[in-house]
């Protein structure tokens, strides 16, 4: 409803998102125009009487930004209220997911999606309900997190229940050998669970290729949607400092599904969260061994061309020019990684 608003840290930054009275969404930098206060110091609520009133000195916000009245101000010359708007910060709603953007730079989400937008529509994920919630608090730089998330070479040491469900992972494979993408399901199995089973329906509108796989990507920088057949599963990624992560894991039901009494969601949740938890150890241990003085950089393994394209978009994001040998396509042979 109008004045509803959250408010995230993104990297040093604090940013309130707000709904307006036409619940249009809005994101401001949470710090007022006259010297700078927080404006709102929860995660969430809701702002009274459609304003957001700073709690220094009481200047005053419509939910669109507008500064309306500024108190102390009333006498001063030359002073005009349009003037001093809260400061905006680009804000884009994809699949339901709010991006925002504090470059500046004013480039479109879709830019940055760069995939085929169309393969999420089937699973109408803006509608999907919230069933769980788990937040972790992971002793790791965020892009190792992304780096394990992207190979599978892992997962016949990591991963031995996932391996059971998925063939392909015993393989220590993301996608298939001819190049299709997606991770089949064993015969009679369509999502995570131990024997890959369950009893809530399927999305309705999946094709049969989906209602037999498991699809999970990179929504750079910070999202992993994991796409099961009967849930939605993700994973938004929050940098606390340069070795250290909160990961926000949610898992999404029909709303239909979840209003349901007789329908238990455990089995799902607790297979993802044992999934988890063997993923962020490792990550840790990859943190520890990474801050020794004597690892300067890795080595790509020919089936890890997903990590060489996410260094590649961290170094474009950071201005770092790019090393003439690494700057090819997926390794066929060896390569370092980046050392930064
Ligand atoms: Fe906000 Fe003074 S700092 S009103
Ligand atoms: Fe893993």
């Amino acid at each position: 409803m109008p004045g509803n608003f959250i408010s995230r840290r993104v990297g040093d930054e604090s940013i309130i998102i707000v709904r307006d009275k036409r619940m249009e969404l809005h994101a401001f930098y949470n710090a007022c125009r006259h010297r700078g206060t927080r404006l709102c110091i929860t995660d969430d609520g809701q702002f009274k009487g459609n304003a957001i009133v700073c709690p220094y000195h009481g200047w005053t916000y419509a939910l669109d930004g507008k500064l309306l009245a500024t108190p102390n101000m009333l006498d001063a010359d030359n002073f005009d209220t349009e003037d001093y708007p809260l400061f905006s910060v680009g804000l884009e709603v994809w699949e339901g997911f709010i991006f925002v953007n504090l470059g500046g730079d004013h480039q479109p989400l879709s830019s940055q999606l760069g995939r085929d937008e169309t393969q999420f529509h089937r699973y109408h994920m803006a509608q999907l309900k919230l069933g769980k919630q788990i937040t972790y608090d992971i002793k790791a730089n965020w892009k190792i997190i992304i780096e394990n998330y992207m190979e599978c070479l892992h997962c016949p040491q990591i991963h031995p229940e996932l391996c059971d469900i998925v063939p392909l992972y015993q393989q220590g494979l993301v996608t298939e050998l001819d190049g299709t993408q997606g991770n089949k399901f064993i015969e009679g199995a369509y999502t995570f669970t131990p024997n890959g089973s369950s009893s809530r329906p399927l999305f309705r509108d999946l094709n049969k290729e989906e209602k037999s796989t498991y699809g999970g990507c990179v929504v750079y920088p910070n999202l992993l949607v994991n796409l099961h057949p009967d849930c939605v599963v993700t994973h938004a990624l929050w940098s606390e400092s340069p070795d250290r992560t909160k990961v926000i894991c949610e898992w999404l039901f029909e709303p239909s599904t979840l209003d349901r009494s007789d329908l238990d969601h455990s089995d799902i949740v607790e297979f993802w969260d044992r999934v988890n938890r063997q993923d962020w150890e490792v990550c840790e241990l990859v943190q520890e061994g990474v801050n020794s003085r004597a690892y300067t950089h890795g080595v790509y393994a020919p089936q890890e061309g997903h990590l060489y394209e996410f260094n590649q978009y961290v170094l474009r994001k950071l201005g770092t020019k790019l090393r003439p040998d690494l700057n090819t396509g997926l390794a066929d042979k060896p390569r370092q990684m980046p050392a930064d």
